[in-house]
């Protein structure tokens, strides 16, 4: 199947790592122009540089997401480079997880401001130039954990959030060419996970637990990402796609 990506300009916030980093270079692939958004300036470049050697197009915009004029600044940038805004995948997220009795207003607000306020500055400053040509998607990484984690209650209401957000923003935009879909993915073996202390504990139990028996990888979440950003999936929006092997709750 033609995904129909070729020369589509995609925006990919936390591309310098993990799963940003595979959705970026599975777009390179696809022949789409791609705009790197992170916090982090070498990791950044050096997901341009992966996609570059594969001959691929892309640039990197440093800016950190919770700052609506970093993302107003770096939208721009890639706008006046490439001429248009096609896509935009809402990748950035962490989390801070500890107990609630022992979570500081810190704790619960850097997450929520990562995780949801920086989704809402970079829809807001990308919505414009999607509507103006009457066609866009928006693709935002919510998380297995919205069904609930321990420790992770702030994690998990911003990835709810989300879920939420999607659906209003799918009504708002639907009439203007324009979908709003959450992707949730369930344990993925990205780099930073593998470099936890705690990996090999942790990978046990998500594989106990997981009913297709093997653990996902960012490529997954790519495909899936590439997938609801296509033409194809033009009847599709509003909607929440669980990419977790089968595994729902804790
Ligand atoms: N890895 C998993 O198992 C898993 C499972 C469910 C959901 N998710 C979600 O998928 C997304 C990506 O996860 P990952 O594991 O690849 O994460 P990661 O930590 O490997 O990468 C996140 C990237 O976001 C960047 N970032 C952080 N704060 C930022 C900010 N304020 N502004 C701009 N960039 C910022 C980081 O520098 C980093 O490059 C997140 O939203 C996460 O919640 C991951």
């Amino acid at each position: 199947m033609d995904l129909g990506l070729n020369n589509r300009v995609v925006i990919i916030t936390g591309a310098g790592t993990g799963i940003g980093r595979a959705a970026a270079l599975t777009f390179a692939e696809e022949g789409a122009r791609v705009a790197v958004i992170d916090i982090d300036s070498v990791a950044a470049q050096k997901t341009v540089e992966m996609i570059e050697e594969k001959n691929g197009v892309a640039i990197k915009q440093v800016c950190d997401i919770t700052k609506a004029d970093e993302v107003q600044n770096a939208i721009q940038n890639i706008h006046n480079e490439y001429g248009q805004i096609d896509v935009l995948v809402n990748n950035a997220g962490l989390s801070r997880d500890v107990t609630l009795l022992k979570m500081t207003e810190e704790q619960w607000d850097f997450v929520m401001d990562v995780n949801v306020k920086g989704t809402f500055h970079c829809c807001r400053a990308v919505l414009p130039y999607m509507k103006e040509r009457k066609w866009g998607r928006i693709i935002n990484i919510g998380s297995r954990s919205m069904f609930g984690n321990l420790g992770q209650t702030n994690y998990t209401a911003s990835k709810m959030a989300i879920v939420g957000f999607t659906r209003s923003l799918s009504l708002e935009q639907a009439r203007n060419g324009i979908t709003v879909n959450t992707v949730a993915p369930g344990f993925i073996e990205t780099d930073g996970i593998k470099s936890l202390k705690t990996y090999p504990q942790l990978r046990e139990i998500a594989l106990t637990k997981n009913p297709v028996g093997f653990l996902g990888e960012p490529k997954d979440i790519a495909n899936t990402v590439a997938y609801l950003s296509s033409e194809q999936a033009r009847y599709i929006t509003g909607t929440t796609v669980l990419v977790t092997g089968g595994r729902f709750s804790s």
